[in-house]
């Protein structure tokens, strides 16, 4: 894709994270889940999996909402953070430590993905797209939930790590 103008860049950055949410809905949640032993963290990811699922709805709609169809381009930052943490967590035999290392592979993830968000949203704005800012926000919004929740969450299960 070339960079000629503004829109073009808000439109790769938003294709990244159409891949992203999409990449957390179809592999990556699920994959946490199923490698995780803590109820509440498989509740949680079970419930930001759904979010998720409309993270993925509305990025399309915001793709659109310029004027352009929705299309996904692979985010190599994610990649590489998905497989250190698959490779890091094979070696992590105690239980309730995997699941705390899971937790703070949700906590990298959700900050890649504000990372991601805000310069869409600010650019989308500067160009004058309100209903693609919108629809990133709530995106934004609620992966800043899901952080501060997954945050508590790993605190819990640190209390619970032997010493
Ligand atoms: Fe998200």
């Amino acid at each position: 894709m070339s960079l000629a103008n503004p829109r073009d860049l808000l439109l790769q950055q938003l294709s990244e994270l159409l891949w992203i949410e999409r990449k957390l809905f179809f592999e990556i949640i699920p994959a946490v889940h199923d490698g995780s032993q803590a109820p509440e963290l498989q509740q949680a990811l079970t419930s930001h999996r759904e979010e998720t699922r409309t993270h993925c709805v509305r990025v399309e709609e915001a793709i659109r909402s310029v004027g352009a169809e929705p299309a996904s381009a692979a985010s190599l930052p994610l990649e590489k953070l998905k497989e250190v943490h698959e490779e890091n967590a094979q070696q992590i035999t105690h239980r309730v430590l995997r699941d705390v290392f899971h937790c703070g592979g949700v906590v990298r993830t959700e900050h890649y993905e504000l990372s991601c968000y805000d310069p869409a949203i600010e650019l989308a704005g500067a160009l004058g797209h309100k209903e693609c800012a919108r629809l990133l926000e709530q995106n934004r919004d609620e992966d800043a939930n899901a952080l501060k929740k997954i945050e508590k969450l790993a605190a819990k299960l640190q209390d619970q790590l032997p010493r």
